[in-house]
């Protein structure tokens, strides 16, 4: 398998399922991840056109490389998402969290997933989105969920009181992905894992959750298949090692 290594971590260009069932047991801290939805649309044929076209506000011009992997129907989704939550259990450390982003059509899909695998389902927390895009005559889907579960009993790592909702808008300057996440956001979800964990993310993207780890002082294990988006995500760690070092 494809590999890199940084100050902070490591990144694997592969298949995620294939790659987890290569990585030993109990090493890891916190599952923070942000899978392809599978997503966007009523139907079937809806769901499988162009990921550009189905997350990216219209008007947008700015290409970012394909997303894979976006194409499933529903009951391979949640077949596939029991498998590699599985693994991601098999490779936390009891009392760890599972952090799993999601919008409103695949909650219930991925609520059961993470069930299946092994997680305790512990709740959802809120991404609101100021700048989401309007929905004239209905209601605006400005939010966006990550749905929290533990292995076995969680364990703690402050008496602080996170908040459940969290509002960002996306800059779109910091965007290196089409679906990208704000850095600030993955920072405030990481405060459930303790000061130095090892934080899983097997769906990387363009490194969003490399970059929190690295602004943190925490260790990422991360797996992108795209060789474009593994590249973007190395060549952003690297800039903010080398900025950090200087
Ligand atoms: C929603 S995006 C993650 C975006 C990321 N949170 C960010 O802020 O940049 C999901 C990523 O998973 C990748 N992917 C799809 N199928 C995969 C697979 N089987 N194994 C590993 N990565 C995969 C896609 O190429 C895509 O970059």
């Amino acid at each position: 398998m494809a590999q890199q290594l940084f100050d902070n971590g490591t990144l694997y260009q592969g298949d995620a399922l294939s790659i987890l069932r290569e990585l030993p047991g109990d090493v890891v801290d916190l599952v923070l991840t942000d899978p392809p939805y599978s997503s966007g649309g009523l139907n079937l044929s809806a769901r499988q056109v162009n990921p550009a076209a189905k997350y990216q506000n219209t008007g947008t011009r700015r290409v970012y490389p394909p997303m894979l992997g976006d194409l499933k129907d529903q009951r391979s989704f949640v077949m596939w998402a029991s498998l590699w939550l599985g693994e991601c259990w098999r490779l936390a450390r009891a009392g760890a969290s599972c952090l799993v982003f999601s919008d409103w059509r695949q909650l219930p899909a991925l609520t059961d997933a993470i069930q299946a695998a092994g997680w305790a389902w512990k709740g959802i927390i809120v991404w609101h989105k100021p700048n989401a895009r309007p929905s004239l005559g209905s209601f605006r889907h400005d939010a966006e969920f990550v749905i929290h579960g533990v292995k076995d009993r969680m364990q703690t790592h402050s008496h602080q009181c996170l908040p459940g909702v969290f509002t960002y808008a996306m800059d779109p300057r910091q965007k290196v992905h089409l679906t990208a996440k704000p850095v600030r956001l993955v920072k405030d979800l990481l405060a459930v894992s303790p000061e130095g964990a090892t934080v899983l993310d097997p769906f990387l993207g363009g490194g969003t959750t490399a970059m929190a780890c690295l602004e943190t002082g925490r260790r990422f294990i991360g797996v992108e298949l795209s060789t474009e988006y593994a590249a973007l995500a190395a060549a952003r760690i690297r800039a903010a090692e080398e900025a950090l070092k200087n």
